[in-house]
């Protein structure tokens, strides 16, 4: 039985947070995804990097020949104990962090090594998220209205009092109607449902379900703030197309399996990081002023329980230019 990882590296990894979201913060509004991707990508790598753990990436950039750095299987970290998995998206909400708009944030999870699900040859997943009221009473192969009934039952609301967050895609008309005929609220989102998700797993944040499909490595990402906190979640492998799922099921993949959160993310022994970026019902987004910033993260540790927000002042003469870029990220702060 491994030992338990006695430090709090939610500390060390909100670093990573912030100084992705200092130097992705600088492309707000710029229309360039690559570019900002890029400057969050080597900051977060940064410091990461001098994070005292043996870690590997298991939810990453993508494989080694499309992603330099952050890949799928890249060590990070001193190589020295504990050993880690790490699940990093660096800015989820690339399109609208582009764009200027409001909920783009940087995240960071971390587990015990070989906890974490890697979700290989999927690329999108069917998922519900709830909080911890509601945890057990969902069904991912039930339909939204006997889900939301469940929900809204366990939450001792009806289900007109639930806020529903979905991806607005053509994918979701179905469901979208579904949840209207059983009269809950929606919110439609262009982008971002790990914000979303960890909002309907923490309390009093106005969301209370994420449904829809979204990014599979997104759902891992969101699992792991999701366990800390002790909500609910499950997913379930999608598939674009034919072909999709006939190169997915021939390497494997059951299409009919309902991962549970445990499947997701073993154990709680677990760290979730995220800071805003653009600002966001969840975070406030990074603001610049004379030589500094402000940033607003959120750190939550699955073996306490703890949810901490963290609001920061980075003086940013002080810190160290280390992007290809030529933004400052955080050095040591
Ligand atoms: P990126 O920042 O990586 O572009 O992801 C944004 C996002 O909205 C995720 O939050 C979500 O899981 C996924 O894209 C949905 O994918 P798609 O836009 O293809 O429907």
């Amino acid at each position: 039985m491994p030992e338990p990882i006695e430090r709090n590296l939610g500390f060390e990894l909100v670093r990573a947070t912030e100084a992705a979201a200092l130097n992705a913060a600088r492309w707000m509004g710029k229309g360039e995804r690559n570019a900002a991707d890029q400057a969050a990508v080597d900051a977060m790598r940064y410091v990461l990097g001098s994070v005292e753990m043996d870690g590997v990436v298991v939810i990453g950039e993508g494989e080694k020949d499309e992603a330099p750095m952050l890949y799928i299987g890249e060590g990070v970290g001193t190589g020295r104990p504990p050993t880690a998995d790490l699940a990093v998206d660096p800015i989820d909400g690339t399109r609208l962090l582009a764009h200027g708009l409001p909920g783009s944030i940087s995240v960071v999870a971390l587990a015990k090594r070989h906890a974490l699900y890697a979700p290989k040859h999927i690329v999108y997943a069917h998922k519900l998220v709830v909080g911890h009221e509601a945890a057990g009473a969902i069904d991912l192969d039930a339909s939204a209205t006997t889900n939301l009934r469940a929900i809204a039952a366990a939450k001792r609301c009806g289900v007109d009092d639930l806020t529903v967050v979905v991806l607005d895609r053509p994918r979701h008309a179905e469901l979208v109607a579904d949840i209207r005929r059983a009269g809950a609220r929606i919110k439609l989102i262009s982008d971002g449902d790990v914000a979303a998700g960890v909002a309907a797993a923490l309390a009093d944040t106005g969301v209370d379900v994420l449904m829809g499909v979204g990014g599979a490595p997104e759902a891992v990402i969101t699992a792991c703030a999701v366990k800390a906190l002790g909500g609910d979640m499950q997913c379930k492998p999608y598939a674009r197309d034919d072909a999709e799922r006939a190169r997915a099921e021939a390497a494997g993949v059951d299409f009919g399996r309902v991962l549970l959160l445990e499947d997701l993310v073993r154990g709680d022994d677990v760290f979730f990081a995220a800071t805003g970026i653009t600002s966001g019902e969840l975070l406030g987004g990074v603001r610049f002023f004379g030589g500094g910033a402000h940033t607003s993260s959120l750190i939550i540790r699955g073996k306490s329980g703890t949810i901490r927000r963290l609001e920061s002042t980075h003086d940013l003469r002080k810190l160290q230019q280390i992007s290809s870029l030529g933004y400052t990220v955080t050095d040591g702060g």
